[in-house]
Parts: C-alpha cells; structure tokens; sequence
C-alpha cells in the first residue's frame, strides 16, 4: 500500500500538469481536487461556486473532498492553491500522503495566468500577491519536500519526485 503524493503550491504553479503525468508513470489515478468540489457542489465551475456559494461555501466542498481523499491510497492528488490555509486539510492530507510544493515564483505564475478567467482569487493581481506572500511559508512548512520549479520541465520535475517519494 503506498501513501498518496499530493501536489501543494499556488495556482498556476504547475500541479495538474505535473500530477498527471506523475499518475501515468505510476499508473495511478489522478485526482484534482478541484473537480471534486465543483462536482459536490452541484455547479460546473470554480466561478459559479464562488459567485453562488462564496468563498465558504467552496472551502467546505474542497474540505470534504480532502477528508475522502485522505482514507484512500495510490493517487496522485493535484489540490486547489487555497486547501494549505486550513489546518484540517493539512492534517488530513499528511494522513494520506506525501506532501510535495511546487515552489513558482510570482512573476512565472503571473506570466501564466494572466487573463485566466477559471480562477475567482486571481483577478486582481494586487490581491493575488498578498495571497501569495501569505501562502508561500505555508507551503512550504507544511509539506515533506520543497521542489523549485524554476527552469525545469515537468518531465524533470516527475522524475525529481519520484526520486524525492523513494527514498
Ligand atoms: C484557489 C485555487 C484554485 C481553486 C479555487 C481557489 C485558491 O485551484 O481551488 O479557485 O484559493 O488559490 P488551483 O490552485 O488548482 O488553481
């Protein structure tokens, strides 16, 4: 049986790109947390959650999703950017898995996320920064391994991984 690896760090810093290709070296599934809230939710987006359940709302989808999540193995979970600020999920995502940041500057996640429209807490770029600069330490005090995502690929950035969960 092995733990899960859950992928932490701000939106835009790479999650879901490199967790599926880790679940397809593993061969195990993928899960984005994200889906599972929009999905308990009964909307069909981020946005629509927030617009109709505000922020609350979305955290107590996300939150049960995590507690699911957290008794099962063999998955490479992608969270949401905002699960780190509630100490709840930190303690069931530990649970379960092994926790690994995707470290990204700003400015990169900046660079990638500009006229996104998928993403309600990164419309304002005043805004998104101080939830940066709140979240960073989270990340990275709460998780198992810090990897910089700074000039690599995500093939590279898989296999730094799975090194990192092997040992
Ligand atoms: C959020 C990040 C989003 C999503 C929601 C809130 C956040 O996920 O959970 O819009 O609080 O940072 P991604 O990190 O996958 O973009």
């Amino acid at each position: 049986m092995n733990k899960n690896i859950v992928l932490v760090g701000f939106m835009g810093s790479g999650k879901t790109t490199i967790g599926k290709l880790l679940a397809q070296s593993l061969a195990w599934n993928f899960i984005d947390t994200d889906d599972i809230a929009i999905k308990k939710s009964g909307k069909t987006s981020a946005p629509e959650v927030f617009e109709q359940l505000g922020e609350i709302g979305w955290r107590k989808y996300e939150s049960e999703a995590i507690s699911e999540l957290s008794k099962q193995t063999n998955l490479v979970i992608s969270t949401g950017g905002g699960v780190i600020t509630n100490s709840e999920n930190i303690v069931n995502l530990k649970k379960g898995g092994h926790l690994v940041y995707l470290q990204t500057s700003f400015e990169t996640i900046t660079s990638r996320l500009i006229g996104d429209t998928s993403r309600p807490l990164f419309t304002d770029i005043k805004i998104a920064h101080k939830l940066f600069e709140t979240r960073e330490p989270l990340y990275r005090e709460n998780s198992d391994w810090t990897l910089d995502t700074t000039l690599k690929t995500p093939a590279e950035l898989c296999s730094e991984i799975l090194l990192s969960v092997s040992r």
